[in-house]
C-alpha cells in the first residue's frame, strides 16, 4: 500500500456529465484518466499502469463505478453508480475506497447528471 500523498492539489469542483466523463477512460492517451466514486471525480492519470486501457482496473475509469468498488467486483455489469442496494458491509468497503482515493488522487470535479440512486436495477443500467 502506498502512503497517503501530501502533495495533492486543492479539490476542484468542475462539473462533468456522464457523457463527458466517458472521454477520460484511458483510451485517448492525450487525455487524463478519471475515476468517479459517489459522484466525485478523481484524476488517476499517474497510475496509468493500473487504470490505463487494457489494464486491470480500467473498468473503473470514465464513469462512476461505485457499486463495483463496494462489492469488490471487477465485473463490467457491476461498474455502475447505483450503490443504493449494497449491504452495510459493502457500503463500508465503498466508503473505505472513497477515503483511499481522497488520500491519493486529486479531485477534479463532480458528476452532475448521475441517475438517481435506486432508479434502476444494475442489470438495466448498462
Ligand atoms: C485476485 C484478486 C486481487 C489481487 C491479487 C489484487 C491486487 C492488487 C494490488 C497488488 C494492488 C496495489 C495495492 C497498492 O497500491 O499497494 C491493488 C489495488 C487495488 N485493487 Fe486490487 N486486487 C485484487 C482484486 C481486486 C478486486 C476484486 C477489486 C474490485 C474492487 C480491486 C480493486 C482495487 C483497487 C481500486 C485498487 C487501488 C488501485 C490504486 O489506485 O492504487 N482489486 N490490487
Amino acid at each position: 500500500m502506498q502512503p497517503a500523498r501530501t502533495d495533492l492539489a486543492p479539490p476542484k469542483d468542475d462539473p462533468f456529465t456522464v457523457a463527458q466523463l466517458m472521454a477520460f477512460d484511458g483510451s485517448d492517451l492525450s487525455k487524463p484518466i478519471y475515476v468517479a466514486i459517489k459522484g466525485t471525480v478523481f484524476d488517476v492519470t499517474h497510475k496509468s499502469d493500473t487504470y490505463g486501457k487494457g489494464k486491470s482496473y480500467n473498468l473503473f475509469t470514465g464513469k462512476d463505478a461505485s457499486r463495483a468498488l463496494g462489492m469488490s467486483s471487477l465485473k463490467a455489469e457491476d461498474a455502475v453508480s447505483d450503490y443504493s442496494t449494497l449491504s452495510e458491509g459493502d457500503m463500508k468497503t465503498l466508503n473505505d475506497w472513497f477515503d483511499f482515493f481522497t488520500k491519493r488522487y486529486n479531485v477534479v470535479g463532480k458528476v452532475i447528471d448521475l441517475p438517481p440512486q435506486g432508479s434502476a436495477p444494475p442489470s438495466a443500467s448498462l
